[in-house]
């Protein structure tokens, strides 16, 4: 896999601004890409005590894994596999990416928020996202899942077709409820444009947002066009 080379005397901030995903490694060691992104790698690392080897095939990691793309034919899938694949593609991005979207906008708000009174909104906006994500991500997979493979499973489950039709239901509306929240912040931020007094983790944190955005309507697109008409056409 191709990746740019890595050196320790290169700076938190030009390492980020190469590939944006190894914000994440930083974050993970408390290494500060923002204010102190003038830094050194090694400067760094030896300032908290961690071994710049490591960081660096942290990031190395880091780089494959978002440069990676995996090609799967949605289409084909049964519905089975078409959950696991929602599953570990999407609801476990999110389950990562939440948490830090929390601290990101948390903290933007709260150092720019006196220039870019929008970002108040923005943390404001997320939160209410985050919370509405978490609990439909439970509902979906404790119980609108579980009753798809069932009515899948090649047994007589076709008492729960009602059921599963309520869900799918409630679930497509929480979609565009989401759907909604996604485009507010999407314009408080002026299509997750960069002011020009912005930092390394303003600009993280504009970035984390967009790819949440991309990334909740491929996972809406799968479920409302892909895996709900199929669990459907197939159980009857
Ligand atoms: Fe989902
Ligand atoms: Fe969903």
């Amino acid at each position: 896999m191709v990746h740019s080379k890595i050196e320790t005397n290169q700076t938190l901030g030009n390492l980020v601004s190469h590939q944006i995903g190894r914000a994440r490694v930083f974050e993970w060691y408390g290494l500060d890409y923002c204010c102190g992104g003038g830094k050194s790698l090694a400067e760094s690392c030896s300032e908290k005590g961690i071994d710049s080897v490591k960081v660096i095939s942290e990031l190395i990691k880091s780089d494959e894994a978002e440069n990676k793309t995996v090609e799967v034919d949605w289409q084909a899938l049964p519905v089975n596999k078409l959950i696991d694949e929602i599953i570990s593609t999407h609801h476990n991005y999110l389950k990562l990416e939440l948490p830090r979207l929390t601290y990101l906008t948390e903290k933007i708000a709260s150092a720019h928020g006196d220039n870019h009174p929008a970002l108040h909104e923005v943390k404001t906006v997320f939160a209410r996202l985050r919370a509405e994500l978490e609990t439909h991500l439970k509902e979906e997979e404790e119980s609108v899942f579980p009753t798809l493979r069932l009515l899948n499973s090649g047994g007589d489950f076709t008492m729960l077709t009602d059921t599963a039709r309520g869900n799918i239901q409630k679930m497509e509306e929480e979609h565009i409820v989401v759907g909604a929240m996604l485009a507010r912040l999407s314009s408080l931020t002026d299509g997750y444009h960069m002011p020009a007094d912005g930092c390394e983790t303003y600009r993280v944190a504009l970035h984390g947002l967009m790819t949440l955005e991309q990334d909740t309507h491929l996972h809406v697109h799968k479920e409302n066009n892909l895996l709900f008409p199929k669990a459907m056409k197939e159980a009857v």
